[in-house]
């Protein structure tokens, strides 16, 4: 830029050589820029014809014009690079100062972060204290629904302060659980009310029924393991399956509560103490959404409905995806033919002895209980079974050594098993074996083979039933 001004201020001096009398002439034009007139006087008038004269003169000042609104241009230039770096100047003090506060701030942090982690600490420790003390000897108040016949010496009973040390529980799954959903608003875990198995029982029962299959001859008292409080456990499923499959073992038990419309959440807890206790290790969230209490476990998979469909889901543990769908041909769902307590009990897997079943009905049968056998791989009818017991009469079924049994009522505490079918020889019969709805809402009862005992749902229990069976 300097190098064009000079050039050009030389060529101007170049220029005006030789003249004699030159002037030049600076006034302001309209725009209040300088403008310059540039004039010469010429010995011969012909030589600098007035015409040819004008165009360069204009030029000159044009020139002129445009070289002081450069140097201007400069100068300022100059002055906003001054400014600006006073202004930066600024900037980096004013950062300085907030990196000293943050560093202050970041400073109060950590020692706030290790003061919370002393009273993790504390807390933890106080956690443990409280679970390693045995508990009380006294029974706390009676709770409305408490099991009337239970014996007083027949177990530990979790005392009242069981919310804040299953929250502590919880928190310790959590982090050992990455499936935990951390702030899911549909999981509840809230206190039990907790009945044990006396040790005396538990070896009288195992006892009993190592000899094979037979026909239903009896069912023992229900055994209550866990109450849920919170409403959405008034009814549901829960289950442990027979055959079990890596990585979960034998005493890993499976819950689901059904009450509400999108039923996807299935609770793993590893054995009866930590379900008795609310202390889920596993929670898998079912891709598409369960309809009924209908749902069994075998070999690994979840066997259910899918909600408002006729189509059978095989989901299985160990992968956590769907592993196989089918629609039971003509099968009524959504309270087309439930269970007499309703509850869209259209279509219940069942699991014994001889493999895996889908009881139901369709408008073939015309209500009529349809039992079907299942491939439990790809969930392929087998072969089917249409009884002459109507499913809307009776309050839930199950399969034994391949046999479909009917209970009377779901309400009355005591009632019956009034019907069996045999898949053997296409026969039903009337009979009449004793079984207690002792919490007067029983929802789902299913067998399983492995445990010869029936699971049950009765108004937020989760209770068992010993079997026995002759030939
Ligand atoms: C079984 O009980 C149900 C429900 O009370 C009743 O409808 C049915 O007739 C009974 N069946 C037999 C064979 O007694």
């Amino acid at each position: 830029m300097w190098l064009q001004v000079a050039m050009f201020v030389t060529c101007l001096a170049l220029g005006t050589q030789g003249q004699d009398r030159a002037t030049l002439l600076r006034t302001n034009n309209r725009d209040g820029r300088c403008q310059y007139t540039f004039t010469v006087d010429s010995p011969l008038e012909a030589s600098c014809p007035a015409p040819a004269g004008g165009p360069k003169l204009s030029a000159l000042e044009s020139r002129l014009a445009l070289l002081e609104a450069q140097v201007s241009r400069l100068v300022a230039g100059q002055a906003g690079a001054g400014a600006a770096s006073a202004g930066l100047q600024e900037a980096y003090s004013q950062a300085m100062r907030e990196k000293v506060q943050l560093q202050r701030d970041k400073d109060r942090l950590d020692r706030l972060t290790q003061d919370l982690q002393r009273r993790l600490e504390e807390l933890r420790q106080e956690n443990e204290r409280l679970q390693a003390r045995p508990c009380p000897p006294h029974l706390p108040p009676t709770a409305p629904l408490r099991d009337s016949n239970q014996r007083p010496s027949s177990g530990p009973n979790v005392p009242s302060h069981l919310g804040s040390r299953s929250q502590g529980q919880s928190e310790r799954t959590s982090v050992r659980d990455s499936a935990w959903p951390l702030g899911s608003p549909g999981f509840q875990e809230l206190k039990a009310e907790v009945t044990e198995l006396p040790a005396s029982q538990l070896s009288q029962e195992s006892g009993e029924s190592s000899t094979g299959c037979g026909e239903l001859v009896s069912v023992g008292e229900p055994v209550s393991h866990r109450k849920a409080d919170n409403i959405a456990g008034k009814y549901g499923v829960w289950m442990q399956d027979p055959e079990p499959v890596a990585p979960y073992g034998s005493t890993m038990i499976w819950r689901i509560d059904t009450v509400g419309t999108d039923v996807r959440q299935l609770f793993g807890y590893e054995d009866m103490d930590q379900l008795a206790r609310g202390f889920p290790t596993k929670v898998l969230l079912l891709p598409e959404p369960m309809e009924s209490t209908g749902a069994a476990l075998y070999r690994g998979s979840l066997y259910y409905q899918r909600r408002r469909s006729r189509t059978m889901m095989r989901y299985d543990l160990a992968t956590e995806s769907v592993a196989a769908r089918r629609d039971l041909t003509h099968a009524g769902f959504h309270g087309q033919y439930p269970y007499s307590w309703g509850g869209y009990t259209d279509i219940d897997f069942a699991v014994d002895e001889q493999g895996l079943w889908v009881i139901y009905s369709s408008s073939k049968a015309k209500g009529a209980i349809v039992v079907s056998q299942l491939d439990p791989n790809n969930l392929e009818v087998k072969r089917s079974w249409e009884t002459n017991i109507r499913k809307g009469a009776v309050a839930n079924a199950f399969m034994i050594c391949g046999r479909l049994y009917t209970v009377a009522s779901y309400s009355s505490p005591s009632t019956t098993i009034n019907h069996s079918y045999d898949t053997a020889t296409g026969k039903s019969k009337a009979i009449a074996v004793p079984f207690q709805n002792r919490y007067r809402y029983n929802s789902m009862v299913d067998y399983n083979p492995a445990h010869r005992k029936l699971y049950a749902w009765d108004n937020f229990h989760m209770v068992t039933y010993s079997v026995r069976l002759a030939n």
